[in-house]
Formats: C-alpha cells, sequence, structure tokens
C-alpha cells in the first residue's frame, strides 16, 4: 500500500528531527547543529550530526545520514511503510483506514473510546459547576473575577467531593473498566477498586487545535497541594505537543501569539481581550509546542512569570524559538508575578503598554546576563562584556547585529568600537567551528567504488550546489535541465529539486528523501544532499569553480546521449552542441 506523497511529507514535518532523535542519542548542541555518538557505530568522540533547520542527520564517522524516516527505519530495522505509521502514530496523524495494519486499527478505535470519554466528563464537569454541588467551585471562579461568560467559553468545570463521581457516571454510560482505565481520569485498583483521578477541584478542559477535549487540568480551591493535577498521559493526551488556549487564539485577529506558564494566566488574559494567549500544560515548551505554533505565526510574546523560574523558563524557551526562527519578545510583568495578578491589578491598558514596551529576546537575554555580574567591578565587567559580544556575535543578520551593539553600548557604557572588534572576533572563530563540522573524516570506500563515484562526482556536486544555493537555478536556466543528470539517483533527485524550486521557490533537502523506499538508496541521496563545498572562495573562484562543474555535467550528459542514441541526425546536433560547451560561462 503507497502512502500518498502529501501524507508523507506532513508526517516527516510533524516530526521534528531532533525530538525524535534526542530519544535515541544524547544530542548535544554545537553551533547550527546537534552533536551526539553516533547511534550506529562505535565512537568515543562524537561525529553523528542533527540539524534542525535541514531536518536532517549526518555521521561524519560511518557516514550514515537521511530523514526522519530514514532514521526510524534504520534505527528499528523496519520499513518504510512501518516507519510511516510509527511516526504518524508519533505526531497523532491519522492514516487513511484501509492503510492501517489490525493493530494501528485497534490503537485508533481505542483513541476515538477515549476521546468520547472526555467529551462526556468535560460535559458533566461543567454542568456540576452550576449546580448545589458545585457552589464552592463557582464562588471561587467569581472571586477569581471570571466571568459566566468565560466560563462557558473555557467549558469550565467541577468535580465532586466523591471520589467515584466520575467513574459512575461513565460506567452508567456503558463503558467498561478496562476503558476507564485508558481514560486518564480513572484509577482502577485491585484491592481499592476504581477513584476518579479528580475530586473537588476546579476543571480546566484541555482542548485541542482540532477542537476535542484530550484532558484536564485540576485546581485545588484553596492552598492544598499538589495546587494542579493534570490528565495522565494517554494516547491522545499528549503534554508536549500542545498548548492550552490555542483552540481559541489560533482564532484571534491579533497576529501574534502570548506564551504564558499558567491556565489561569490564559483565561484571564482572553477575558481581558488577549485572546491569542496560550500556555503549555505544566512543562517547559517543548518543540513540539514551537512546531504547532509555527503554522500560525513568526512573533511570539512570553508573559512568564517575572520570579527566577519564570525567567529560566523564558531563557530556555528562546532557544527553542530562535532554531524554529520565530522572533520573541518578552513581556516584563513586575511587580506583579503573573498576567493574571497584573491584569486584576492594572487592567487591560496596562498590559496593552507592557506588550508595546516588550524587550527584545537578545535584549532579555543579555538584561538576565548583567544581573549575574557587579557592573562595578573591573574583572566582572570585562568578562559580561566578552559574555555580550559572544552572544551579539550570533546574531547573523550584520544590520541587526550593529543596532542591537548600539543599543548595549548605549545601555551600558561600553566603548563601542571594543566591543566591536570583540564581536567580530568571536563571529570569525563561530563561523570556523561551523565549516570544520562539514570538513572531517570521509568514509572508507572500495577503490570500484570509489572510481564510480569519481565519476559522478560533478553531478553530486553540482545538486548539492543547488541544494544550498537556489538562487543557481535561475543561472542555470537553459543550460542544465534534469535529465542532464543522467544517473539514476542524481536523476531521481534533480527532478525532484527542480519541481521543488519550481512550486516552492526553494529547496527542502529532507523532502527529497520521502521519495525513495530502500534503506540504501535514501543513505545515498543523504549523502548527496549532504555534499558540502568548501565555500570559502572568492567570488571569482566560485564562478570559476561553478562553470567548472557546469561543463563537466553538460559533457557527461551529451556523451551519454550519444552514446545511447541510433539516430545519426540527433548524434550530428549532439556534437555540434557539444562543441559550444567548452565556451560556456557561468556568471554569479
Ligand atoms: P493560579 O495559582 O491558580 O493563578 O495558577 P497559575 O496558572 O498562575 O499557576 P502557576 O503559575 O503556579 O503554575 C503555572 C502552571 O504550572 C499551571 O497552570 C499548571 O499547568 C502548572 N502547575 C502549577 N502547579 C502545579 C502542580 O502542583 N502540579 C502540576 N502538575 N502542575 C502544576
Ligand atoms: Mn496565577
Amino acid at each position: 500500500m503507497r502512502y500518498s506523497d502529501d501524507l508523507i511529507e506532513e508526517i516527516r514535518s510533524r516530526n521534528d528531527i531532533v525530538d525524535i532523535i534526542s530519544g535515541y542519542a544524547n544530542l548535544k548542541k554545537k553551533g547550527n547543529s546537534y552533536l551526539a555518538c553516533c547511534p550506529f557505530h562505535h565512537e568515543k568522540t562524537p561525529s553523528f550530526h542533527v540539524s534542525r533547520e535541514k531536518q536532517m542527520y549526518h555521521c561524519f564517522g560511518c557516514g550514515v545520514g537521511g530523514n526522519v524516516y530514514t532514521f526510524v527505519m534504520e534505527h528499528e530495522n523496519i520499513t518504510f511503510p512501518e516507519a510511516i505509521e510509527t511516526l504518524a502514530e508519533k505526531a497523532g496523524v491519522q492514516l487513511p483506514k484501509e492503510d492501517l495494519s489490525e493493530q494501528a486499527k485497534r490503537q485508533e478505535d481505542k483513541k476515538i473510546v477515549i476521546k468520547d470519554m472526555n467529551k462526556l466528563a468535560a460535559g458533566y464537569f461543567h454542568y456540576l459547576l452550576k449546580k448545589e454541588r458545585g457552589e464552592k467551585a463557582y464562588a471561587y471562579l467569581l472571586d477569581r473575577g471570571i466571568t459566566d461568560e468565560t466560563i462557558i467559553k473555557f467549558g469550565l468545570g467541577y468535580s465532586d467531593i466523591y471520589s467515584d463521581d466520575l467513574y459512575k457516571y461513565l460506567k452508567s454510560k456503558g463503558y467498561t473498566d478496562e476503558q476507564l482505565k485508558d481514560s486518564g481520569l480513572i484509577k482502577i485498583d485491585e484491592v481499592h477498586g476504581a477513584s476518579d483521578r479528580f475530586w473537588n477541584r476546579v476543571m480546566y478542559p484541555i482542548i485541542d487545535v482540532r477542537n476535542r477535549v484530550i484532558g484536564f487540568g485540576g485546581r485545588v480551591m484553596g492552598d492544598g497541594k499538589p495546587k494542579y493535577i493534570n490528565t495522565s498521559d494517554t494516547p491522545i493526551f499528549d503534554k508536549s505537543r500542545n498548548l492550552y488556549g490555542l483552540n481559541l487564539a489560533k482564532k484571534s485577529r491579533r497576529k501574534d501569539i502570548i506564551f504564558c506558564e499558567g491556565y489561569m494566566d490564559v483565561i484571564s488574559m482572553h477575558q481581558a481581550g488577549f485572546d491569542n494567549a496560550v500556555a503549555s500544560l505544566g512543562t517547559a515548551l517543548t518543540v513540539g509546542q514551537v512546531n504547532l505554533v509555527k503554522r500560525f505565526t513568526d512573533n511570539v510574546y512570553l508573559a512568564y512569570d517575572s520570579d527566577g523560574a519564570g525567567i529560566k523558563a523564558a531563557l530556555k524557551a528562546l532557544e527553542i524559538l530562535r532554531e524554529f526562527e520565530i522572533s520573541a519578545r518578552v513581556i516584563s510583568l513586575k511587580p506583579y508575578k503573573d498576567p493574571d495578578e497584573l491584569i486584576r491589578a492594572e487592567g487591560m491598558q496596562t498590559f496593552e503598554k507592557r506588550i508595546e514596551t516588550a524587550e527584545s529576546g537578545i535584549m532579555f537575554e543579555i538584561t538576565v546576563l548583567s544581573e549575574a555580574y557587579d557592573q562595578k567591578d573591573p574583572a566582572a565587567r570585562t568578562a559580561f562584556q566578552k559574555e555580550v559580544a559572544k552572544k551579539l556575535a550570533t546574531i547573523e543578520e550584520p544590520l541587526e547585529r550593529k543596532n542591537y551593539l548600539q543599543a548595549v553600548v548605549a545601555r551600558y557604557q561600553i566603548d563601542e568600537k571594543n566591543l566591536s572588534n570583540v564581536v567580530t572576533r568571536y563571529g570569525t572563530n563561530i563561523i570556523k567551528i561551523d565549516n570544520s563540522i562539514f570538513e572531517q573524516g570521509q568514509t572508507r570506500k572500495s577503490p570500484s567504488e570509489q572510481k564510480e563515484e569519481k565519476k559522478h562526482e560533478p553531478q553530486k556536486l553540482l545538486l548539492s550546489w543547488l541544494i544550498d544555493e537556489p538562487a543557481l537555478f535561475q543561472k542555470l536556466d537553459g543550460i542544465i535541465e534534469p535529465k542532464d543528470f543522467y544517473e539514476s539517483i542524481y536523476h531521481e533527485i534533480a527532478t525532484i529539486i527542480y519541481r521543488q524550486f519550481e512550486e516552492k521557490g526553494e529547496v527542502m533537502p529532507a523532502v527529497i528523501l520521502n521519495r525513495f523506499t530502500d534503506i540504501e538508496e535514501q543513505k545515498k541521496a543523504a549523502d548527496i544532499v549532504h555534499t558540502k563545498l568548501k565555500m570559502e572562495l572568492s567570488p571569482e573562484e566560485k564562478e570559476k569553480a561553478i562553470t567548472d562543474v557546469v561543463k563537466k555535467v553538460k559533457l557527461a550528459s551529451i556523451n551519454h546521449e550519444i552514446n545511447h542514441t541510433k539516430d545519426m541526425k540527433h548524434q550530428q546536433t549532439l556534437i555540434t552542441e557539444r562543441g559550444k560547451v567548452a565556451k560556456l560561462h557561468i556568471s554569479l
């Protein structure tokens, strides 16, 4: 059974490669990629690289490489269709029913039952809130300034004081103990029998982007511990891939998304008109959540708690957001603890002002950094300035880097020239590290393999060049076509990237690999995608190098055609064409 290309791509794009590989290898961030000891061969020093940007991995020690499918196929020793099923399951993508294995079908059915139980539970909790039994919870919410309208919008509810109230209710709807156990809402113990996970709590249903109740957060009324409990993990409740409030925030007219820490913050903010607020489900921001948000915006605000934990969480979030090229600003809530408190005390206008004056992520990081150094102590000040320079050096865009540099100089009274010099020094170091990544060891190959490779080297080089610098497509228009890459795998890759460029104006390396269902082919394709050129060429050298490679590819292609055509007239045309190749020049 063959899945559609769109589906294969959707599943690939929903499974972040760093996320997936993190489950198998201890990835450490280095420059633009992640580094680990290779899970496919034994080594003491790490040479296994994972690029989040490219969504590819590559080991410079043993030469393996590929996208997330290749990894799962290779690591689990499974086929391509099985890898699709595995990753679809992980990302919560529904596969067409008839394509599923028996086991996967059972899992799907189970999810539907869990979803139904959650929906019923949400309705039941919401119903209780306005009954006599829920009086205390209702009063609690009113006391926190929550209106009836908001209660309805968020489907807030109450879980009763009896420890098996929900159990009895769901039982009456015909669910079996086995099913209830799977719901994440009921505990079934052989000795003590059934009991509800939530009792005597204010209930916050957690609704996913597709508007399905997937679980709950339950808050104690008052100061009891634990303050919150969440539904336990179930096949539909994955804390790392969902955001509280996103079902509403995605419909907001505001263009950005505001991340906060708590359920009450989200509720309070929506009530005040900031209906673009979302929150993690009690954990730090995850890659899965950023992936989710990336579909809606490239601009976010962080409105995290103003305490130490909140600051730490914000720093961590900024790191992830940066990797996804999402620009982030940090809203200061001081002197209040969280958005809910600020809004309750000062109202929406103040919050609106706080949004306007929010600090960019990098300035926030520098501010936090500055607090760790005694600015009056010369040694500490030097250390601080070095750290700042390192930070500034990571800004790729020169103009942006300069603007931040000036802002820092003004704020901390640093000499501009000096700081700028240090930044440049760190900047060049960073570039060096990145390049070194791609110039390490080569894989050992047999002499015949080497010879074969040498023959196709120009095709491989040109392909990887096109993948790296899509601007070349225009330069090669009318000169090189996919058919000039005549060796089968190169031809296939060429066809894919030419089409990608035509349709999207860019090339996505990880998508190329979707096409190859055989693991060996995938690895070969990955190798081509990974071939990196040493780019420290001067513009003239580069033109010469490109022209050279193009000529070689064109010549080989024409020769190949001459050898394979029996049509004499066509042969003549080709020979004339071949004569013109020598005069080719590509100007960049
Ligand atoms: P309020 O105190 O009602 O205003 O809640 P809050 O949303 O401001 O809570 P807080 O800032 O203390 O925590 C932020 C988020 O962390 C909450 O919304 C929960 O998702 C989670 N959280 C807080 N306390 C607990 C806890 O005791 N257990 C668990 N599992 N999660 C918690
Ligand atoms: Mn709070």
